[in-house]
């Protein structure tokens, strides 16, 4: 741990009481001016400390923001959250960025974090809204030892990860919209975009990109009648550092669980929370589109559909709506 990680600790543990500079610099074992130039920089992150010359410093708290020291205190894992965090206040996209620090070798369990997107990605071509400060928008780098052909079930294992989440810490009942919407109310709270690199025949790295609209409480006109938020839901300000530990939890377990026992409990857990299961729907994909009625998500991942004439057919990608 760093001196402005170890100061942080130490301040936060005597939160609300002064400490004298002599005493700070004893703890932490560096001089006097070093924790006063780490004291400057925890207050330009957005820490708020007072200091005084005679009674040396007083912690009042923490920003508003995902800073990597906030996001790792006592999150309790032991890889997600607990390796580099890359944060920054703007960035065009986390997964963008997440694919270049993975193409340059980051290890698994690297944290690309943003508090803007201005260029944020989802499906099919299409934008994320990544307004500052009121979303999560963050890409995790993953190194599976899995074939290809493996790489969609974590798009799966996310959701699950996601909605067990909201379920934890929020009043909120989300449903899942396969592959990879998560819905509240059947308006979208969270979308997952994962991009897979190969090699030969393994994964490379697969980069797994949330974005969950937290405290969003306007939404531009094309997407005010599809999209929510937890603070819309809720009518609460929700803490967004808690919610992605939370999720950085749940992902954790079920990504381990899904790597040494396979995916057959999470496909369980998955279809309990899925909204499309016995319902009509009609699916786009990128030659054809397809009717007819949501089975079961199956084995690998696919979707089975019943077509208008009994015919069963599996649907690996696509775009769905409910009829
Ligand atoms: C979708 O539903 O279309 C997927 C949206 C995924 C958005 C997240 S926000 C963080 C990460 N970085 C991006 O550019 N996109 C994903």
């Amino acid at each position: 741990m760093g001196t402005k990680d170890e100061l942080l600790r130490y301040l936060r543990e005597e939160q609300g009481n002064w400490i004298s500079g002599e005493k700070v610099s004893r703890r932490i074992g560096v001089s006097r001016s070093a924790i006063w130039k780490q004291v400057s920089r925890l207050r330009q992150e957005g820490y708020v400390i007072r200091s005084s010359s005679k009674k040396g410093y007083l912690f009042l708290g923490t920003p508003e923001m995902l800073l990597p020291a906030e996001i790792r205190e006592g999150i309790g894992t032991e890889v997600f959250g607990r390796k580099e965090i890359v944060y920054f206040p703007e960035l065009d996209s986390t997964n963008r960025k997440a694919k270049e620090l993975a193409a340059e070798g980051a290890p698994e369990g690297t944290l690309v974090v943003a508090e803007e997107q201005t260029r944020g990605r989802g499906r099919i071509g299409r934008s994320w809204h990544s307004p500052f400060q009121t979303g999560i928008y963050m890409s995790l780098i993953l190194r599976p030892k899995l074939p290809p052909n493996e790489a969609p079930k974590i798009t799966l294992v996310t959701g699950v990860a996601v909605a067990e989440a909201l379920l934890a810490v929020t009043p909120l009942k989300p449903d899942i919209k396969w592959p990879n919407d998560i819905l509240v109310r059947g308006r979208k709270i969270c979308g997952i975009l994962t991009e897979t690199s190969t090699e030969m025949d393994a994964i490379d790295f697969v980069v797994v990109g949330v974005g969950m609209n937290v405290n969003t409480r306007e939404f531009p006109d094309d997407l005010k009648e599809i999209a929510t938020s937890v603070s819309l839901e809720t009518g609460k300000t929700f803490d967004r550092v808690m919610l992605m530990r939370e999720f950085l939890r749940q992902f954790e377990h079920l990504y381990t669980t899904f790597l040494h026992s396979g995916f057959e409990s999470i496909g369980k857990r998955w279809s309990e929370l899925s909204i499309l299961l016995g319902k009509d729907v009609s699916v786009h994909m990128i030659d054809r589109t397809c009717k007819g009625r949501v089975m079961e998500l199956d084995r690998d991942g696919a979707l089975i559909i019943k077509g208008e004439h009994g015919e069963l057919e599996k649907i690996y990608s696509g775009d769905i709506h409910i009829e």
